[in-house]
Formats: C-alpha cells, structure tokens, sequence
C-alpha cells in the first residue's frame, strides 16, 4: 500500500491515541498467567499486541477482544497448554522474547517464530539468561527465531543485563516467576520498567533497589481491571510533526507519562519545544496526562550514552526533527538500532538521502546537519512501522507531495496512524 503525503499548512486539534505497546503486552502476557479475569481498555490495537493475543490464545487461554476492550480469563501460573502448532509473534520482538520467558517455565515444549524481519534478529540475549535458568533452547544458526524451548523447573539466578534491553530484563523476570526462590536482574542503564510495576499491579513480590530488580518466584497472580495509557512513542510522531509545520497547536489526550519512557519530552524541551502536560492521572502504577505542543523553533542536540537508550524507538522520528533544526542532531551510542525491524541506521539514512538531505552514517549511529529542507521524496518504509511513520512527518515539511511505499507497516504499532494524521492536517 502507498500512502500519499502532502506539506500542511497547519497542524491543530486535540487527538487521543491507542493503548501503550509495552503496557498492553505486559498487562495479557500477566492476564494469561494470573488467576481469575483481567479486563483491559485501550489495549493496543497494533498488530504487535494483536500477536501476544493469538499466542496466549494457543496456549489455551481465552480471549474476547471488542477494539480496544480486551478480558482474558487468566489459567494460573499452572495452567497454560500445549499448544497445537507453531507460535506467532509476528513482527514483535516483545512478543517473542517476553514470551520465551514464560514458556520456559512450561512443561511442555513450545516453537516459536515470527515474520521475515523478525526471523533475522537476535535471540540470544534471552536465550541465554534462559538456559541458564534450567530451560533447553534451540535457535536456527543458534540466535535466530524460529525457537524451540523446553522448559520445566527453572532455577532463580543473578544477572547481569549486557545489553540495555527491557524486553530481556521482562523475559528474565517473568521466568523468574516460574522459578523456586528469587531472580535478580541487574541493569546497568536503566531501561523502560513496565513489568515491574505490572507485576506488582498483579500481586508478585517485586522489589527494586536503584537497577536491581528481585521477583519471587511462585506467586499468586490475581486478575485485574486495568486501563493503558495511551502510547507516547506514537505521540512522538505528532510531537514533532506539531513543532516542524509553524502555527501548529496539538492536544494529544491521555499519554503514558511513566518516567522511564519520558525522556522524549524533556530532550524536546532542552531543544526549545513549547510542550506542558495537563491532567495528570495514575492508574496501576502507570502516570497519564495530556500533552499540548506548540509549534516552536528548536535547536538541535545530541543523543548519547544513556539517552540513546531511553529514546531508541522515537531516534527515526527526531532524526527528521533534526534535519530541520538550527543545529542538526547527533545519535551515538546506538547501535541496537541495527537490529531494530530494520537497520533503522540506515533505512533513516537512506530516506534522508531521497529527500535530499545529508547524513553522516556512524557504525553506532548518525551525524544529521541543521537547517536542511526536504524534497518532495518517494520514501519506503522498508517494512518498519517507526520509519513509515517518521517519513510521513517528514512528508508534512518536503517541498511537495511525497510518498510512503509498504506504509501498511504503521499498523504494527498505530493502525489509525494516517487517518488521525489527516484530522490534524490542514
Ligand atoms: C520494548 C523494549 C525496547 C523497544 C521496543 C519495546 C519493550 O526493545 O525498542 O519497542 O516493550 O520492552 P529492547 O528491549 O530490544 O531495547
């Protein structure tokens, strides 16, 4: 599918967004293993969380799901089941290696794959952590999905995270609810903390001490009522598509404020952005509250060291911000951007190019000059959500109508995206 892109005149409304990707996911793997029924709202309506569904599904847990309204009828950390076939997560690495976690406490074994893009990232970072558990694991050239785990009795064990990776970290906790004792995960950057405040919501013995994480293992999990804030990695785009197209005023209602996720808004804020938040709430641990963002000149910065990590899925879309700021926009530190749905490295850089602006490609990231204009472009996503919808942004800013090829990837994350788009735009 091509989407066509026209430059806006203005951006302004006010807009409310789908369900938080991390927390949906968090909140039905939790449902599927809890005793009694979780009902969610606003679960995500991306095609990533819709994969979590079908997967717990397979495991023999029932779902109802109405949009965003979603109640699963929790089996017990006993009671999940053989599944018949193969298992699906898609193109979500969440789901996949979240996942793992939990089937490696199952007594029976499990496969599980995904689509092309995910079948070529690495699974060895849970993998890993998992073995040393107690649970057999097999990856096609030892890293890759598709994966065969073998669980059974796991051990608790004390690890350190190499790689900044919430998924990792959540993959290792939530085996640890399977194990005898308690499993310690250790971060030396801290990295998003859904699970930990999801597993507390659910009734789990979770202790955090600066980046050590404990979780007991063989808790009671207990079903719940939840509600998701809405995502702010998809507010990003609307964030920056607000402060690129002058006069623009948006109001995006009800976003997850968690302040392991907010770092987006306080690096738009040194870069000058107009941003405050409105009513703030709470609910299961999570904060909320809306964003109004003003259309505003801005400077220009850098991304390193532990920024990277707590920016790395808004970097495509702030590298278009970038472009068109005083000062340009340096990324550094990231090179777990390759292994993203693509090398987001170069699927930003290559976009760049087609639009006639100038990046420097680094091994761990990019070096994008200020004050750059943009080409009415053909931009591809590649098949990656974030770069379908980055490109469109920047779409709203070329020097004439541009286009998305494979733009149907947005719907991994916000299939709305487009059409909330053409609300705002004028
Ligand atoms: C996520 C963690 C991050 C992030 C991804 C969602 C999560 O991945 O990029 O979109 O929900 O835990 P990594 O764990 O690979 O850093």
């Amino acid at each position: 599918m091509e989407e066509r892109i026209s430059p806006a005149r203005v951006l302004s409304g006010s807009i409310r967004l789908p369900g938080d990707k991390s927390v949906s996911h968090r909140y039905a793997m939790l449902a599927a293993i809890a005793e009694g029924v979780t009902s969610i709202r606003n679960y995500s309506t991306g095609a990533d969380c819709g994969s979590t569904l079908s997967c717990i599904r397979a495991l023999g847990v029932p779902v109802e799901r109405d949009g965003g309204e979603v109640r699963i009828d929790g089996r017990g950390l006993d009671g999940l089941k053989d599944p018949a076939g193969i298992l699906d997560a898609g193109n979500s690495g969440s789901t996949i290696r979240m996942l793992s976690g939990i089937l490696a406490g199952q007594s029976f074994a499990t496969r599980i794959t995904g689509d092309e893009s995910l079948a070529r990232r690495p699974m060895d970072r849970v993998m890993k952590p998992l073995a040393e558990m107690g649970a057999s694991i097999q990856a096609r050239e030892g890293r890759f999905p598709p994966l065969e785990i073998r669980g059974g009795r796991l051990r608790p064990i004390d690890y350190k995270l190499p790689v900044p990776s919430a998924q990792v970290k959540s993959g290792v906790l939530l085996a640890g609810l399977f194990a005898d004792g308690a499993t310690i995960v250790r971060e030396s950057v801290q990295t998003r903390d859904h699970t930990e405040v999801a597993l507390r919501e659910f009734g789990a013995d979770v202790e955090v001490l600066g980046r050590t994480i404990t979780v007991k293992g063989r808790p009671k999990l207990t079903g719940r009522e939840l509600t998701v804030p809405s995502d702010l990695s998809s507010a990003a785009f609307f964030l920056v598509a607000a402060l690129l197209v002058p006069g623009s005023k948006l109001v995006i209602e009800g976003v997850g404020l968690n302040p392991t996720r907010s770092a987006l808004l306080d690096f738009l804020v040194s870069m000058g952005a107009r941003i405050r938040i409105l009513n703030i709430s709470q609910a299961a641990g999570e904060p909320a509250g809306d964003i109004l963002v003003e259309s505003a000149p801005v400077r220009g910065g850098v991304i390193e060291k532990e920024l990277t990590a707590a920016l790395i899925d808004e970097i495509p879309v702030l590298c278009v911000l970038g472009a068109a700021s005083e000062n340009g926009l340096v990324v550094r530190d990231a090179a777990e951007l390759r292994v993203k749905e693509t090398d987001r490295i170069a699927t930003v850089a290559e976009n760049l190019r087609r639009a006639g602006v100038e990046a420097e490609v680094l091994p761990d990231g990019l070096n994008i000059p200020g004050r750059q204009n943009f080409r009415a472009a053909s931009f591809d996503s590649f098949g990656d959500h974030r770069i379908a919808m980055a490109f469109a942004v920047a779409g709203l800013r070329a020097g004439g109508e541009c286009t998305i090829t494979r733009a149907e990837a947005a719907s991994v994350s916000f299939p709305e995206f487009y059409d909330t788009l053409r609300k705002i735009a004028e």
